[in-house]
């Protein structure tokens, strides 16, 4: 795992922008796994404003988003797909067709999540996965619990995180109890992983995450045993992390950040 520590969320999002820039102009076909939720929309909003200035074409790039709620029609505004839609597929030369998000409403969901997995195998498998990370150490929707689920599945939300979506919707009840996410081991079948989080409010789920043991009661931690992980963070969200690391090689503070006391 290698760290990267900005000092906000803007220089984050553009170095992640960066990223992908060089990733995907780097590859003749590229397959992207992508995330929704706060912590990636001004990454998404670079992203899009570089595929407008020509510096980079999704034309040969098709994605797969982690997840989607379930019980919410794909039109609805707080679908995951209106929100790629708004943030990223609308803006970029993606090519119709390209890009996928598991069906929250199918009539025979087991096959829906069978298919999902077979379409990201078909595809070739994904080169870059995007994660964001739950306050409670979700990663796509996989929640604590005793095991670590492979395929994409169901899951019945954490109270934390129905908490953490509310503030998306009008009301607690209008909040999705249930979402189809891909599973823990097609995440960790990506070739290359990047995780985004921002905020004093994630520093202690990403030193426990990246620092603490591997337990499926904090799925993000099983990401520690994946060989290509990039870990972006704005120093609100590495300040309890930096101290755990100060010294490690796989740390890189960005921003004249190296006389910050953390
Ligand atoms: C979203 C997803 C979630 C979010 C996580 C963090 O597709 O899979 O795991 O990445 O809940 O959300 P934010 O960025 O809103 O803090």
């Amino acid at each position: 795992m290698i760290f990267a520590v900005f000092d906000g969320y803007d220089s984050m999002s553009q170095y992640a922008c960066d990223h992908y820039v060089d990733f995907i102009s780097s590859r003749e076909l590229c397959v992207l796994g992508l995330a929704t939720g706060s912590t990636p929309e001004l990454f998404y909003e670079k992203l899009a404003d570089s595929c407008k200035r020509g510096e980079v074409s999704f034309k040969d790039v098709e994605t797969f988003n982690l997840d989607e709620y379930c019980g919410i029609d794909a039109s609805n505004d707080q679908s995951y797909l209106s929100f790629m839609k708004r943030h990223l597929f609308d803006k970029v030369d993606i090519p119709k067709g390209a890009w996928h998000l598991p069906d929250g409403n199918a009539s025979d969901p087991k096959a829906a999540c069978h298919g999902y997995d077979e379409a990201i195998f078909d595809a070739g498998g994904i080169d870059l996965q995007l994660l964001g990370l739950g306050n409670n150490g979700h990663i796509g929707f996989n929640e604590p619990s005793d095991s670590f689920p492979v395929g994409t599945h169901i899951v019945d939300l954490d109270s934390s995180t129905i908490e953490a979506n509310s503030r998306f919707f009008e009301s607690m009840d209008d909040v999705p109890k249930r979402a189809i996410t891909m599973g823990i081991g097609t995440i960790m079948c990506a070739q290359s992983i990047v995780v985004m989080a921002t905020g004093r409010g994630k520093a202690g789920i990403v030193k426990r995450a990246f620092t603490g043991k591997v337990v499926p009661q904090v799925p993000a931690s099983v990401l520690q045993l994946h060989r290509d992980v990039l870990v972006l963070l704005d120093k609100d969200a590495a300040a309890e992390l930096v101290p755990a690391l100060k010294g490690d090689a796989r740390l890189f503070l960005y921003d004249d950040l190296s006389d910050t006391d953390f």
